[in-house]
């Protein structure tokens, strides 16, 4: 092997590409989605229900240790089946009753949808900067930003490391202010034993095609208050008073009211026939991001340029992505030629996330700068994500270090 870099026309590192993300899926998803569709109904239905029991007994389990829970009162949650992660946060904004004058607080490092969703409701939103080791939320950045207008908080457990939800549901508590968890990253995540979403007043998960569990697209949401979950369901729902499979399996003749004008956000019985066998086997993927993550770590450890993210003692990580920092003042060239070096040696990188407030739309509309949120605007110069998901080998892992190490020689100031 040359050390010739292959954007240079040297030989790629790795003989074939080593995707960001590679899907898991077996016999059993196939199986269940035969079944699904020659049981003649696909959409909302039984497969739906079954797979928010299964999620809901997930996420409670034994380790639902309700005397840790910081708000008072807390119950087992409650899942409902949504098409996406984004209308599980718009439906839970609209439940809350969040709209216009209204302010809510976010991260600046997440995907867009966590920032949009707070546009959908007409609501105003307000960054805080985030932790330098874990780039999640920093509950004093929270604290900084409350207004009289503040309703609520959307906390984002940032590649699957859960943020500080005790500080955070505290400061919620005292100002009068709904938590909704951005979970996207972090099913199988825990803070101090407790699960993410239980802390918060509603917890929204993604079954994206490139997350933890995915039914393609996809997505849950979860809260412990059965009159919200209805309200939400109806929402969910174009606003009917009850769905399509309750008319069908019913005996009864029954009429729809339309409560209020609702959205088209349902899973589909298509979906919870992957979702089911998915979460079957979620521990089993988080044991083996768990192990690559860490093997990850011991790798670079004598790579000073490659900084990871840190994962705080108290917390269970889901291990998302793996997330660290390129160390800019160590390489002639940038983060995003970095990447573009990588992917010629056949690994494939990328950013999460570019910082909302980089992104025109919401620059121009507030006025945000980068010296605003100074750790999450050095962040988002240097993050890089390097290729973790289940089915990735020992081999692929050591390749990937490689051309890391490969690429590092000739940028090396
Ligand atoms: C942090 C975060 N929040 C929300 C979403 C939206 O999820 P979905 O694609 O299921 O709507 C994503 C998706 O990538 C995400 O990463």
């Amino acid at each position: 092997m040359t050390d010739e870099l292959a954007a240079h026309g040297g030989k790629p590192f790795a003989r074939e590409l080593i995707p960001l993300h590679r899907s898991s899926f077996g016999q059993e998803e196939i199986g269940e989605l035969r079944n699904c569709l020659e049981s003649g109904w696909i959409t909302r239905g039984p497969l739906t229900s079954r797979f928010e029991k299964e999620f809901s007994a997930y996420l409670n389990g034994d380790k639902f240790a309700l005397d840790q829970v910081i708000r008072d009162g807390a119950k087992p949650m409650i899942a409902l089946g949504m098409n996406s992660c984004t209308a599980a946060l718009h439906t839970a904004l609209i439940v809350a009753g969040i709209g216009p004058g209204d302010e809510v607080i976010t991260s600046p490092i997440t995907f867009a949808a966590s920032v949009n969703v707070i546009e959908h409701v007409g609501a105003t939103p307000v960054l805080a900067d985030v932790h330098h080791d874990t780039l999640c939320i920093d509950e004093a950045a929270i604290a900084r930003a409350i207004t009289e207008k503040t309703r609520a908080i959307i906390p984002v457990h940032f590649a699957g490391h859960p943020c500080e939800m005790d500080k955070i549901a505290r400061i919620a508590r005292e100002h009068n202010l709904i938590v909704i968890e951005d979970c996207a990253h972090a099913i199988e995540a825990e803070f101090r034993g407790i699960p993410m979403g239980a802390i918060g007043d509603f917890g929204c998960f993604s079954f994206y095609a490139t997350k933890n569990l995915t039914t393609g697209e996809g997505g849950m949401l979860t809260c412990n208050d059965e009159e919200t979950i209805r309200k939400a369901r109806v929402a969910s729902l174009h606003g009917m008073s009850f769905n399509a499979w309750q008319r069908y399996e019913g005996r009864e003749f029954l009429l729809y009211d339309i409560e209020m004008p609702g959205f088209k956000y349902n899973m589909y019985d298509i979906q919870a026939a992957i979702g089911i066998h998915q979460l079957a086997k979620l521990d089993g993927f988080w044991q083996s991001r768990k192990w690559l993550h860490e093997t990850y770590c011991e790798k670079l450890r004598d790579v000073p340029e490659i900084r990871p993210l840190a994962i705080r003692p108290h917390v269970k990580s889901a291990y998302h992505l793996f997330v660290a920092r390129l160390d800019l003042d160590r390489v002639k060239c940038d983060r995003n030629e970095f990447l573009t070096l990588l992917l010629h040696e056949n690994v494939q990188g990328y950013v999460h996330f570019n910082p909302v407030f980089e992104f025109s739309y919401y620059r121009e509309k507030y006025g945000w700068r980068r010296d605003d949120f100074p750790v999450a605007a050095e962040a988002g110069a240097c993050i890089l994500t390097l290729p973790l998901f289940p089915t990735m080998s020992k081999d692929e892992l050591t390749s990937v270090v490689g051309a890391v190490k490969k690429v590092l020689k000739a940028v090396r100031r």
